[in-house]
């Protein structure tokens, strides 16, 4: 019995705990990890780039250590895999054919919906065992509370937001934090609701730029000269508008919203209004303790379903438990804010405007 592990999709906090919870749970009982390199572009060529990987190897400071020492890849599906010339290519013969060769009975995958969806193809295809761990800080993955990477984004948003408060208010200014999530507005709810903003914008809810106003002219008329303003990158109007464009790859891309609502607010309401974003700090933050057990659970659930034999499973976390499901329950799918949830009922009580009333 031989482990391949390797991580997919765009990198997050907490990754590398679970790379060592698995690799320290597989050897307790006399199995190897192989560690796949950049993900599926690892499995591409004559040679797979992999290592060897030791449980005496993860250390306090690799558990800890930001994004994923394996690195991955979030550009290409291997079923239409760009040449390079304009034309595409189906790769995942290769990725079968590498994983064979390193003698792996088990491939363990750790990403989000999309990646789950491409590695079930190719090891159904390829008749390899696989068992999934999810993670993402848009915590979009279905049929789980939480994705590896989810709350050390929430932390590192919800410090950015702290952050701008008292600078805020010092120069009566309107903040604009754009932050990542993609369709799924979780990100945003929870940062901006921990980081007491009084506007939260996210996909689940069109926003109209009316209600916002409404909202700023109640704080100014309530005596107070600033506000922060939480929007997720892919928000839409009330007519569905949304700001995006297509990467060289077809991917869609989002971001620059925050300049969008600048401009628009700007013409309206008589504020000095300043936008930024955590970026990418969201997905190279260290990970919170958090997200450490999550992949500490994670990973050794993931060997004890490698040692049942099992296959087509994901680890998720339902009421505060680990357990296992189907993949075909999850991959493709993704999970957005329950608009009647208690998540937006516990921002709304507060009188934290959506922007949609
Ligand atoms: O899915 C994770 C994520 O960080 C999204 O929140 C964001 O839209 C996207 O990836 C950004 O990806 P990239 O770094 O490729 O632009």
């Amino acid at each position: 019995m031989k482990i391949g592990i390797l991580t997919s999709g765009g990198d997050c906090a907490g990754l590398n705990a679970a790379i060592g919870a698995v690799t320290i749970a597989a050897a307790r009982h006399g199995i190897e990890t192989l560690g796949i390199r950049r993900g599926t572009v690892g499995l591409m060529g004559d040679e797979p780039d992999y290592e060897v990987l030791r449980p005496e190897s993860f250390t306090h400071d690799l558990m800890h250590k930001p994004s994923t020492f394996l690195g991955t890849t979030n550009k290409g599906n291997p079923f239409q895999y760009p040449d390079g010339e304009g034309a595409f290519d189906d790769r995942s013969e290769e990725i079968i054919r590498n994983i064979q060769k390193l003698g792996i009975s088990t491939l363990i995958g750790i990403g989000g919906d999309g990646s789950l969806e491409i590695l079930h193809e190719i090891t159904q295809k390829g008749g390899i065992n696989l068992i999934w761990i999810p993670k993402t800080i848009d915590n979009d993955v279905d049929q789980t509370e939480f994705a590896i990477g989810f709350y050390s984004a929430v932390r590192t948003a919800t410090r950015f937001i702290n952050n701008l408060h008292a600078t805020a208010q010092t120069h009566d200014v309107i903040m604009i934090t754009e932050v990542m999530g993609r369709d799924a507005g979780h990100l945003a709810l929870h940062s901006g609701l921990a980081g007491t903003a009084d506007v939260i914008l996210i996909p689940e809810i069109p926003y109209n730029l009316e209600s916002i106003k409404a909202k700023y002219e109640a704080i100014k008329a309530s005596g107070r000269n600033y506000a922060q303003i939480v929007v997720s990158e892919a928000v839409k109007d009330l007519e569905g508008n949304k700001i995006q464009r297509k990467s060289a790859s077809g991917k869609v891309v989002y971001g620059g919203i925050g300049e969008y609502l600048k401009e628009k607010l700007g013409e309206v309401l008589q504020a000095e209004i300043r936008v930024q974003s955590p970026g990418h700090t969201l997905r190279g933050c260290s990970p919170t303790a958090q997200d450490v057990m999550l992949a500490l659970q994670f990973g050794q659930k993931a060997v004890e379903l490698v040692l049942k034999g099992q296959t087509g499973r994901m680890v998720a976390m339902k009421d505060g438990d680990i357990i296992d499901i189907d993949v075909r329950e999850v991959a493709g799918k993704s999970c957005q804010v329950d608009v009647e949830g208690d998540m937006v009922h516990t921002a709304r009580a507060p009188n934290i405007s959506f922007g949609d009333e």
